[in-house]
């Protein structure tokens, strides 16, 4: 983790001197231009100037402008901001000599020996739990019923029951109740008998949970169950 966050390894020496480099000059041309622009209140040899001096060329509906010095406090401010976020730089990014406040926050924790790296993916503590047998199939079924809350109701009734569609509870199937026969008819619909393809609109995984959720509701009673359509079918 120390690792991600050092600026150094994510961007080349050379690109880090770079910017050094360019920072420097940057400077050097303000305080250099600083230096060289003429005092406004007074010349150099200290004579004081009148308003006549300061008075910029243009002028817009007798709106004149005096190009008056900016305060010292003001550019003293600006100078002494700029060597800061130079030193700044060179301490915390460039050199590293200090460490900026995230390091040093992983370093007080592993000082305190409370850090965990989430970033190790072999660490234990870390490893994606392994799903016993049932517990994937409960999550499947779980997840199988919300796509069945969501999209299948309206026909079926939330227990399986049947309304416009077929009682899906019961022994009888019109189109077979194998696990591949109800993704099949999932898939692709009886379009003419009102039950939609469903296959552009579900993905793979939703289609097999909710097939999954239907084999489960066999043998269950539905508080009104929709007579029998299509031939008897032992359990699957
Ligand atoms: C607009 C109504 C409607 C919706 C919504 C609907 N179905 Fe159906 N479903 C039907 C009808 C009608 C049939 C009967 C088709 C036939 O007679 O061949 C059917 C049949 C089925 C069958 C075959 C039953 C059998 O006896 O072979 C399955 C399985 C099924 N639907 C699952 C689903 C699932 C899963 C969803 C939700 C993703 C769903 N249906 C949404 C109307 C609907």
């Amino acid at each position: 983790m120390s690792q991600m966050l050092s600026w150094s390894n994510i961007s080349s020496p050379l690109a880090v001197w770079l910017m050094v480099f360019f920072v420097i000059v940057f400077m050097g041309i303000l305080i250099y231009a600083a230096i060289m622009k003429k005092d406004q209140v007074h010349d150099l040899s200290g004579k004081a100037l009148d308003e006549q001096d300061l008075l910029l060329e243009h002028e817009y509906d007798g709106i004149k402008e005096l190009d008056n010095a900016l305060p010292p406090w003001w550019k003293n401010l600006f100078y002494v901001s700029l060597i800061f976020g130079v030193i700044y730089m060179l301490i915390y990014h460039t050199f590293q000599v200090w460490n900026l406040p995230e390091a040093e926050y992983v370093k007080e924790l592993k000082e305190a020996g409370l850090f965990q790296d989430t970033t190790a993916p072999e660490s234990p503590s870390n490893a994606k739990p392994v799903l016993s047998e049932t517990e994937q199939k409960e999550s499947m079924l779980k997840a199988g019923k919300q796509v069945f809350m969501v999209n299948c109701v309206a026909c079926h009734a939330p227990d399986g029951g049947g309304a416009v569609g077929p009682n899906l509870c019961d022994e009888y199937w019109i189109h077979g109740n194998t696990k591949a026969e109800i993704i099949h008819i999932i898939n692709e619909g009886v379009l003419e008998k009102g039950m939609i393809s469903w296959k552009t609109m579900l993905s793979a995984d939703r289609i097999e949970q909710v097939a999954e959720y239907i084999m489960s509701l066999q043998g269950t009673t539905p508080a009104n169950p929709k007579e029998p359509q299509g031939i008897k079918v032992d359990k699957s």
